[in-house]
Parts: structure tokens; sequence; C-alpha cells
């Protein structure tokens, strides 16, 4: 397992987890948004056997991080590869922002296991942020 920031030639790698992860109503990222982003090195891949397997997308403001977007390929989930790219940001933002903040929906029930596993905190809950139901904003400290 490799961590690193996602180039151009991941691109195609990236949309079809975008497309086997996030249904239209998830807002699944775009061509055009991925190649804007790895541009701007927002992007953390995870690679297994030099294959991208996951992502983290995120942007920095001046006291906190926020993740935006955090998916794993279905047939490498539940090896630890979402927590090591949270923790990967986490460690890249130390020294450099107080905190780390993030949206989820109130049923990703495998996403919340995932940030209250590594110390995420729920800050207030987010009325009808989704099309389809509220969110929780949460924050780690860093
Ligand atoms: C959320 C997601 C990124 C987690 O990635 P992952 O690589 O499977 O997570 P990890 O293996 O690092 O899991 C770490 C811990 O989180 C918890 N967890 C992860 N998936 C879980 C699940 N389906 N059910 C219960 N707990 C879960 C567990 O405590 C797990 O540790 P364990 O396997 O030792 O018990 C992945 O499930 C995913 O891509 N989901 C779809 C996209 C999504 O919902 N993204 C978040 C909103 S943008």
């Amino acid at each position: 397992m490799h961590i690193d920031f996602a180039g151009y030639s991941d691109l195609e790698k990236l949309l079809e987890i975008e497309e086997q992860t996030f249904d239209a109503d998830s807002y699944p990222l775009s061509r055009r948004n991925f190649l804007y982003h790895i541009k701007k090195k927002h992007i953390l891949v995870v690679r297994v056997d030099n294959r991208v397997v996951g992502y983290l997308l995120f942007f920095t403001y001046k006291k906190s991080w926020r993740i935006y977007s955090i998916a794993v390929a279905e047939g490498f989930r539940r090896k630890g590869l979402g927590r090591s790219l949270i923790n990967r940001l986490r460690e890249d933002a130390g020294g450099k922002a107080g905190y780390l903040l993030l949206e989820v929906k109130t049923d990703n029930t495998q996403a919340l296991h995932l940030y209250a596993l590594i110390g995420f905190k729920p800050l207030k809950i987010l009325k009808n942020y989704y099309p389809d139901g509220d969110g929780i904003k949460m924050v780690l400290e860093i």
C-alpha cells in the first residue's frame, strides 16, 4: 500500500471508482472536477500493487482542512485503506491547521464508524444537507 498525490494518469481509475461508489443523487465528481483537483494537488490516492484503489479529496483553509470526499473501491474495503488515507491527511495537516472537518450523511454507517474510530466528534446536525437526507458536521482536533 502506498499513498501519494493523484496524477493525470490516475484520472480513468478515479472516474471508475467514483462511478462505482456514488449514484447521480450523490453528485459524483466529473472528469472536469477531477482534472481540476489533480492540478491543484487536492487528491490523495492509495495504491495497491501500483493500482489506484481509493482516493481522498480535501481542501485547505487557514485554520482547518476539509475532507470533501473519500472512497475506496468495493473489493478493497475493510482493509484499513480509508483509515490510512485520513491518517496521512492528518499528518500532512499537522502544524498547518488546527483541525480536520467533514460532512457525512446520517445514514452512512460505514463512514460514521470509520470517522468515530479515528476520533472525529459530531459538531452539528445539518438539516436537509443532502437531497435525500440530513448530514452531520464532524471535527477532529489535530
Ligand atoms: C467509508 C469508506 C471510505 C471506508 O473505507 P475502508 O477502507 O473500507 O475503511 P477502513 O478499512 O479503513 O475501516 C476502518 C474502520 O472503519 C469501520 N468501518 C469501515 N467500514 C465499515 C462497515 N461497512 N461497517 C462497520 N464499520 C466499518 C471499522 O471500524 C473499520 O475497522 P475494522 O475493519 O478494523 O473493524 C468506504 O466504505 C467507502 O468507500 N464507502 C463508500 C463511499 C462513502 O460513503 N464515502 C464517505 C462519504 S463521502
